[in-house]
C-alpha cells in the first residue's frame, strides 16, 4: 500500500505539491478541538503496516507541536511502521546557547521532544550556527535540505547583476554557495544583536559595486530588523534598491511594513511559510529528501 502522507494543519500547496511527486496517498482524517480546547484527532485510513509522513512547517511552534505529536502518536497505535515529519521550516533553532545566565537552551530540548516521536526528519536550511548539523541535537536520523539552487536559479532568471550580502556571519554558508552556482559577487557583514529588535550590522564596502542589485540573503527573516538594518546601510550608499531573498519568511508583526518603510525594492521567500512573498518553490528539493526516507 501507498505511504500515507497528512497535513495536520489544513492542505498546503507545497505539501500537496510534494505529495503528487512522490505519488503518496493524503491521508483522511479530522483533527478538531473538543469544546474545552483538548485535540480530538480521528484517522480515516488504514494504518497498519503503513509508511507515514507527517507534513508540516513549523512557525508557531508552540501552537502546532502537541497537536503534530498526538496525531503521530495515533497512527503508530493504529499501527503505521515509521512516521515521518517534513517540517520546511524547523522551529527552535535559534536559541543555540546560554547567552544569559539561567536561560533555556531551547535548540538542544525541542529536537529531543520530536526524536522521541518520530523516526525521520526533513527540513530546509535549518538555522545551524553553533550547532553544526542536525546530528548533534536530532537523534533520529535528519536531512537539511538545501535551498540554494532553487534560489540560485530564481535570482538568475531575475536578477541581471547581482550582488548579494549575507547580513551575518552564520549566513555565508548560503550566499557563498548560492553566489557561486550564478557567478555574481558577495559580502558578509557583521551583526550585533542587543535585544530581540535590536540589531546593528557593520556597513558594507561597496566601492566595486554600486551598479550592482544588492540581494541581501538571510535564512529567516522574523522581525525583519537584521534586514532593515542591512537596507538602511545600502539605502545611504546610492545602490538601487535592495531585493531581500529569504529561505523561510515568519515575519513577525509589521516585519514586512517595516522592511518597505526601510526602501527595500522587493522581498522574495520560498514557500516553506505560506506567505505572498513566496516566489521560489521547494516541491522538488523535499520531496528529492523524502524519497530517501521511503520504500
Ligand atoms: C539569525 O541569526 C538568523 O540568521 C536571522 O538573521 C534572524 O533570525 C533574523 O531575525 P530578525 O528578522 O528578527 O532580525
Amino acid at each position: 500500500m501507498k505511504p500515507l502522507l497528512f497535513e495536520p494543519g489544513g492542505e498546503t500547496l507545497l505539501g500537496r505539491r510534494v505529495c503528487d511527486r512522490l505519488g503518496v496517498h493524503a491521508g483522511q482524517f479530522e483533527i478538531r478541538a473538543f469544546p474545552d480546547g483538548e485535540c480530538y484527532i480521528r484517522i480515516d485510513e488504514e494504518c497498519a503496516g503503513r509508511e507515514v509522513v507527517l507534513f508540516e512547517s513549523l512557525d508557531h511552534p508552540d501552537e502546532k507541536t502537541l497537536r503534530l505529536i498526538l496525531l503521530a502518536d495515533t497512527l503508530r497505535d493504529l499501527g503505521a511502521v515509521r512516521i515521518g515529519l517534513v517540517a520546511p521550516y524547523l522551529a527552535y533553532m535559534r536559541q543555540d546557547a546560554r547567552f544569559r545566565a539561567g536561560e533555556g537552551i531551547t535548540a538542544h530540548y525541542y529536537p529531543r521532544l520530536l526524536s522521541a516521536h518520530f523516526d525521520w526528519l526533513v527540513t530546509v536550511d535549518p538555522h545551524l550556527h553553533r550547532i553544526h548539523g542536525l546530528e548533534d541535537v536530532y537523534s533520529i536520523p535528519a536531512s537539511a535540505v538545501p535551498a540554494a539552487a532553487p534560489i540560485a536559479d530564481w535570482i538568475a532568471a531575475h536578477l541581471a547583476e547581482p550582488l548579494l550580502i549575507g547580513p551575518d556571519a552564520e549566513s555565508k554558508q548560503w550566499v557563498a554557495d548560492v553566489a557561486a552556482r550564478i557567478g555574481a559577487p558577495y559580502l558578509v557583514l557583521t551583526k550585533t544583536r542587543s535585544g530581540d529588535r535590536r540589531v546593528a550590522v557593520s556597513i558594507p564596502d561597496l566601492q566595486q559595486h554600486r551598479r550592482r542589485t544588492p540581494v541581501i540573503l538571510d535564512d529567516i527573516i522574523s522581525t525583519g530588523h537584521t534586514l532593515m538594518a542591512t537596507i538602511e546601510h545600502l539605502a545611504a550608499s546610492g545602490t538601487p534598491a535592495p531585493v531581500c531573498v529569504a529561505v523561510h519568511g515568519l515575519f513577525c508583526a509589521d516585519a514586512l511594513g517595516g522592511l518597505e518603510r526601510a526602501g527595500v525594492g522587493s522581498v522574495v521567500t520560498t514557500n516553506s511559510v505560506a506567505h505572498a512573498s513566496n516566489q521560489i518553490d521547494l516541491t522538488e528539493v523535499i520531496a528529492t529528501a523524502v524519497r530517501a526516507y521511503l520504500p
